[in-house]
């Protein structure tokens, strides 16, 4: 089966000269569908980079990058964005609610810059709250809401639209380590029952336990992390 997503010797400089970074260094993975991936390591060691070209937020310095066999670098910043709106979620650190609206809300605006027809908004709300757990929270704007709870939300926001590919940078950063537990463990939901993929960053060794996969970013390189079994 084709792999839902590709990265085919990849590299990331930030800047030039004596002041360039070598954030990524020649990374080759494939991301297979239905699967939830865990990026781990250090602080700088490339996660974020990754993840934003993954995505198609950012370009790499060489080498390509495919979603669903096709070379995101070749199409426009226009179907870069249909592409990233349509099929895919984003779920970064900081949450990235609008603070205005309220949790029923924000997952609505999701649904109308995916082109979801506004027919099926009630319902994909609905069963996006209910699947995270917030559906008694749905009319709580951000600040009403506790961190683990604008996290579901942004959790919510992130799948309504069923993306088929979800970008995840440390979702759990910002929560303590119980509530950290159950939002992985939620995704390993989704991704069963869902048929979702995800690529999830993270520092956390018990986020770990939920990842089908587990890669290690070492000063830019990929590999792929083995646990000792015994
Ligand atoms: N816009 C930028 N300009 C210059 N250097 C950058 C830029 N963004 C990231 N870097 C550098 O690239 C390297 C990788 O950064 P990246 O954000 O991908 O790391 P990370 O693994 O996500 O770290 P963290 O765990 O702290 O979030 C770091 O050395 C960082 O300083
Ligand atoms: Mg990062």
């Amino acid at each position: 089966m084709q792999p839902i997503a590709e990265t085919k010797r990849v590299r990331r400089i930030y800047g030039k000269g004596d002041a360039a970074v070598h954030a990524l260094r020649d990374v080759t993975m494939q991301i297979p569908r239905g699967r939830l991936l865990v990026l781990k390591g250090r602080s700088g060691s490339g996660k974020t980079t990754l993840l934003n070209l993954l995505g198609g937020l950012d370009r790499p310095t060489e080498g390509e990058i495919f979603f669903e066999g096709n070379e995101i670098g070749r199409l426009s910043d226009g179907q870069r964005t249909e592409l990233r709106r349509r099929n895919m979620g984003f779920i970064f650190q900081s949450f990235g609610l609008l603070p205005l609206m309220s949790a029923a809300e924000n997952v609505e605006f999701g649904l109308r810059l995916a082109g979801v027809p506004k027919e099926q908004w009630k319902q994909r709300i609905q069963e996006s709250l209910e699947l995270v757990g917030l559906t008694k929270r749905a009319s709580h704007r951000p600040f009403e809401m506790s961190g683990g709870e604008q996290q579901r939300c942004a959790i919510a926001r992130a799948i309504a639209h069923r993306p088929s590919l979800v970008l995840a940078d440390e979702p759990t950063a910002e929560l303590d380590s119980r509530m950290g537990l159950t939002i992985s463990r939620m995704f390993r939901d989704m991704v069963r029952q869902e048929g979702m993929t995800i690529v999830m960053t993270t520092h956390d060794p018990a986020i770990m336990e939920v990842a089908d996969d587990v890669y290690a970013l070492e000063d830019g390189e990929i590999s792929r992390y083995e646990e000792e079994t015994n």
